[in-house]
């Protein structure tokens, strides 16, 4: 059984924590296991846990996130998170990547504690504030009972996660823990894509050979390739209320901006510069255990062709969902 902070216990934790704060932030302490930030490295490298995910942890990766990490700011018209957080104390940042949204809300929110937990170690580019630790942890396995001090239930006014698309198996159990490890009237916010393409609407990738080989090799692995979709779903079925969703389109090229959107138009762009090549190598890192090399290149040839065939041509998109949800006041999840 998760431990439960009542109310009073935890107003008591954050006088204390007001009482040691020194300049406005918080004393983290480092636990052994945490990771040390890395350099950015250039070769293809993998994360080591047991989790399905399956796009690379180096340089490039982590300049394509961040890269990406401001196109959507733009496309969501310069919001970085929906919530609408008031003086939050504890933040935790599920799968934080480069660690670009966990400082982010580290300097938003400087007498906030906020981890940054991940598979993979944060590369140095951005000097976080001193009230963000970066701890190397996988969701929802970090919020079990005993596995870490920092992740007990009830201790977190703000869970946020951002593109867990492809190493989350475990949805429901994912917002589960998320929703134990908030306190009543803390708030979750999960930012996600469905990776299915439609135009007006409807499924277009019905068809696609590279497609349906994508979708048996997610489905093998417990991936949920419409998770966007299906967040409010997963809300309720974590007892939490949804307080607000916001659906957005991500397209591919440019017809969003010039149909009236231009905060689109990068989002576009970068759907063909970065996000192609990425889904190439996605697809070829979940076919090579069980295809040969050149059926690999076959369907990494058609996926490209497929979605070029399209750009300047369909209204193709995305989906992009960005869900909160708030844990009920007097809510006795635990
Ligand atoms: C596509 S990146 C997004 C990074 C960041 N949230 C952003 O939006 O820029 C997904 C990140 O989640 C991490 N990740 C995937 N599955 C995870 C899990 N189950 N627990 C913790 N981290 C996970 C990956 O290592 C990767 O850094």
């Amino acid at each position: 059984m998760l431990q439960h902070y009542p109310n009073d216990l935890d107003l008591q934790r954050r006088f204390q924590y007001e009482a040691g704060s020194q300049e406005g932030t918080l004393p983290l302490v480092p636990l052994p296991q945490d990771p040390l930030q890395v350099t950015d490295i250039q070769e293809t490298t993998y994360h080591d846990t047991h989790v399905p995910y399956v796009i690379p942890n180096n340089g490039p990766e982590h300049s394509r996130l961040d890269e990406q990490h401001d196109i959507l700011v733009e496309m969501m018209q310069g919001d970085v998170i929906a919530a609408p957080l008031r003086n939050p104390r504890r933040i935790l940042d599920v799968g934080c990547g480069t660690g670009i949204v966990t400082c982010h809300l580290g300097k938003t929110f400087p007498h906030a504690e906020v981890y940054g937990i991940d598979l993979s170690p944060i590369p140095i580019t951005h000097a976080p504030p001193a009230n963000v630790l970066f701890c190397k942890g996988i969701m929802p396995d970090v919020a079990n009972p005993g596995d870490d001090p920092r992740f007990v239930a009830g201790s977190f006014d703000f869970v946020f996660s951002r593109l867990l698309i492809m190493g989350m198996n475990k949805w429901q159990d994912y917002v589960s823990a998320a929703a134990k490890l908030l306190q009543p009237g803390g708030l979750v916010e999960f930012q996600e894509l469905d990776t299915r393409f439609y135009i007006d609407g409807t499924l277009c990738d019905e068809q696609w050979e590279w497609a349906k080989i994508f979708h048996k090799e997610a489905a093998k692995r417990g991936l949920d390739l419409q998770c966007g979709s299906h967040m409010e779903e997963y809300i309720h079925g974590a007892g939490l209320e949804v307080v607000e969703v916001k659906r957005y389109r991500w397209p591919y090229g440019d017809w969003l901006a010039k149909a009236g959107y231009p905060e689109t138009l990068n989002a576009g762009l970068h759907m063909i510069t970065g996000s192609i090549p990425m889904i190439k190598g996605m697809v070829a890192k979940m076919m090579e255990d069980d295809y040969s090399p050149a059926r690999i290149a076959e369907v990494q040839a058609e996926l490209a062709e497929r979605i070029e065939s399209m750009l300047g041509v369909c209204p193709m998109y995305v989906p992009w969902t960005v869900t909160v949800g708030r844990k009920p006041s007097g809510s006795i999840i635990t």
